[in-house]
Order: structure tokens, then C-alpha cells, then sequence
């Protein structure tokens, strides 16, 4: 447990990648919003964020992530400011961390959605208050969570038992899960093209801790066959447009479609982070298909974001 996370430390607790968080403290976050589900669904109150802001400051575009973390923020009883960062100074030169310092003096939280990992690590190092990742280049450690989250509901909580699967970029929402496989001890089986494996250094670290294989493959046939959860994402994720046509040539393979799908389990359930773009990356049929659980999914982002923002802000 670093100074970070450390429950027992004077210090903000900030969520910026999965290895943030201990195997226990990710337990505990998926139980909490598990409780939270059941909480808020019967109509009972749950105000422990009163008086308390939560400020969104968001550099790339996002429904669920931000619409769900608002959500969370106002069901609890608190408020939020939402700060696209080309409306702050921040878009006009200000400093990561004059910006981070001032931003501390106003909320009690904030979330920030970027480009590169270290622009929120220099916001987590100089700011007083938790800072949380929603999305990077690199990562998207919220999302794991609620992923996670959503194969407990359907699957139950052996997670050492089910053959996990990642079908086509090795991207951001792939490293978060590569560092869950480490930390909760469970395996992951994921096929890439050649080029668009996962970082070579997230990779390494994670398997250097794991204590159940985490193997990438190029053959997406061979990574899905008996699969019990399968993944996917954009081909293209934000950032990557001008790549767009090459990348959609190069994961044309990778599609998760009925014919892909067969080679699964047959009560394997499909997820995928969304936004999805239809016959790229997943076919209608699946998507729409009785395997898919994507909208319970996103659903579960807001539960689970209510129990990070407990976490984080201590309430
Ligand atoms: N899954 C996810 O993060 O969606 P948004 O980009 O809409 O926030
Ligand atoms: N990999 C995608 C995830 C979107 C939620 C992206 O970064 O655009």
C-alpha cells in the first residue's frame, strides 16, 4: 500500500490507475456499489455528500462517464461543476499546477478525462484533494470497476474461475483490465494485431505480480474459444481519428460477431464500455443480442462511481 492510498494517511486518496488500489480496497469499492444498487432501488435516501462539490474538469468528450459521475454526486446529496478545460485558463497557458492548487481551495473532489497519464498525475501530485482518473490515453480505471462489477451480477464472484477475454485494441480500457487480472489474481486471455498490443511495460509489471496467466494472443479464434466474459472496445478511441481507416483494415478480423461468438461459452456474456460503433468492433447481433449485458454496464458506472467518490471523499 503506498502513502497514496493509505487509508491511514493525512493525504487525499487519488485513483489514477488500478494499481492505485490494493486486491481488498477493489473488493471493497465493487461491494460498495453492489450495496449502493440495491440501496438507491428502493427508493431509500442517501445523502452523505451534503455540502460537498465534486468539479469534472474533461479535455475529451464522454456521456457516461461524466453524466454518471454527476449523477452519483447529486443522488449523495452533493453538487458539481463541470469544467470542459478549454473553457478554464488551463486552455490559455495556466499551469497543471497552479491550476490543481486553486481547484483544491474550491471543491472536495475532482475528476479529470485527458490525453496523456501524466497531465493527471501532475494534477494528483499538487492537488489537496482526491483527484480521480476518468479516462487517459493509457487508462480508464473507473470503468474496470463497474466492468467487474457487472460480471459478478451475472456470473457470481469466483472470478478465478471464468475464462476472461479481451478481443482487438490493446488500448486504455485494456491496460485497466490487465491491471485488475493482476490484482484480483484472476486470467486474461487477449487477442490484438500485432502493433496494437498493450503497452509493453503495463503489461510486464502486471504479469510480473499475477498469479494466473495474463496472455496476449494475435488469433482472436483461439483467444475466444470456451470464454465465459467477453470485452471489446472502439477500434478507434479518442485521439486516434486520423488512424481511423487504417486501424479499421487492420482490426477487421477482430469483430465480435454471432459467427466469433460461437466459439464462447454458450451462456458467455459481452461486454463492452461504450460508446460502440455497430459492424466495427461488435456486430448488431451481439450488441443486441441476449449474451450482451452492456446496459447494465453502464448502468453500474453510476453505483460504482458513488462508491469511489465515498471512498475518495471519505464520507
Ligand atoms: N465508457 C465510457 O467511459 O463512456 P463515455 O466515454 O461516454 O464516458
Ligand atoms: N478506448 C476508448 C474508450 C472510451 C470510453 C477511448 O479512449 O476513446
Amino acid at each position: 500500500m503506498n502513502r497514496l492510498t493509505d487509508p491511514k494517511s493525512m493525504g487525499p486518496r487519488h485513483y489514477l490507475t488500478v494499481f492505485d488500489l490494493s486486491c481488498e480496497e477493489i473488493l471493497s469499492l465493487i461491494n460498495s456499489g453492489l450495496r449502493l444498487k440495491r440501496h438507491c432501488k428502493s427508493g431509500l435516501p442517501y445523502r452523505p455528500a451534503i455540502g460537498k462539490v465534486l468539479g469534472l474538469l474533461f479535455e475529451k468528450a464522454s456521456t457516461r462517464t461524466r453524466v454518471s459521475f454527476e449523477s452519483a454526486m447529486l443522488q449523495m446529496g452533493g453538487s458539481t461543476v463541470f469544467m470542459p478545460s478549454r473553457d478554464l485558463q488551463l486552455g490559455r497557458g495556466e499551469s497543471l499546477k497552479d491550476t490543481a492548487r486553486v481547484l483544491s481551495r474550491y471543491l472536495d473532489c475532482i475528476v479529470v478525462r485527458t490525453f496523456g497519464q501524466e497531465i493527471v498525475d501532475e494534477i494528483a501530485r499538487w492537488a489537496d484533494i482526491p483527484v480521480i482518473n476518468g479516462l487517459t490515453d493509457l487508462h480508464h480505471p473507473c470503468q474496470v470497476l463497474s466492468d467487474i462489477m457487472t460480471v459478478i451480477e451475472h456470473r457470481g464472484r469466483d472470478l478465478k474461475t471464468l475464462k476472461m477475454v479481451w478481443i482487438g485494441d490493446g488500448n486504455n480500457v485494456a491496460h485497466s483490465w490487465i491491471q485488475a487480472a493482476s490484482r484480483l489474481g484472476f486470467g486474461l486471455t487477449l487477442a490484438c494485431p500485432e502493433g496494437y498490443r498493450p503497452d509493453r511495460k503495463i503489461l510486464e509489471t502486471a504479469q510480473a505480480e499475477a498469479t494466473a496467466p495474463i496472455t496476449v494472443l494475435t488469433d482472436p479464434v483461439e483467444a475466444i474459444r470456451d470464454a465465459d466474459v467477453v470485452n471489446t472496445d472502439v477500434w478507434v478511441s479518442m485521439g486516434q481519428e486520423k488512424e481511423a481507416q487504417k486501424r479499421r483494415e487492420i482490426f477487421a478480423p477482430y469483430q465480435v460477431n454471432t459467427r466469433l461468438l460461437a466459439k464462447a461459452n454458450a451462456d458467455v456474456i459481452v461486454l463492452h464500455c461504450l460508446p460502440a460503433h455497430r459492424e466495427e468492433e461488435i456486430s448488431e447481433g451481439v450488441l443486441e443480442g441476449p449474451n450482451s449485458v452492456v446496459w447494465d454496464q453502464a448502468e453500474n458506472k453510476m453505483y460504482l462511481h458513488m462508491a469511489i467518490l465515498k471512498w475518495a471523499m471519505r464520507l
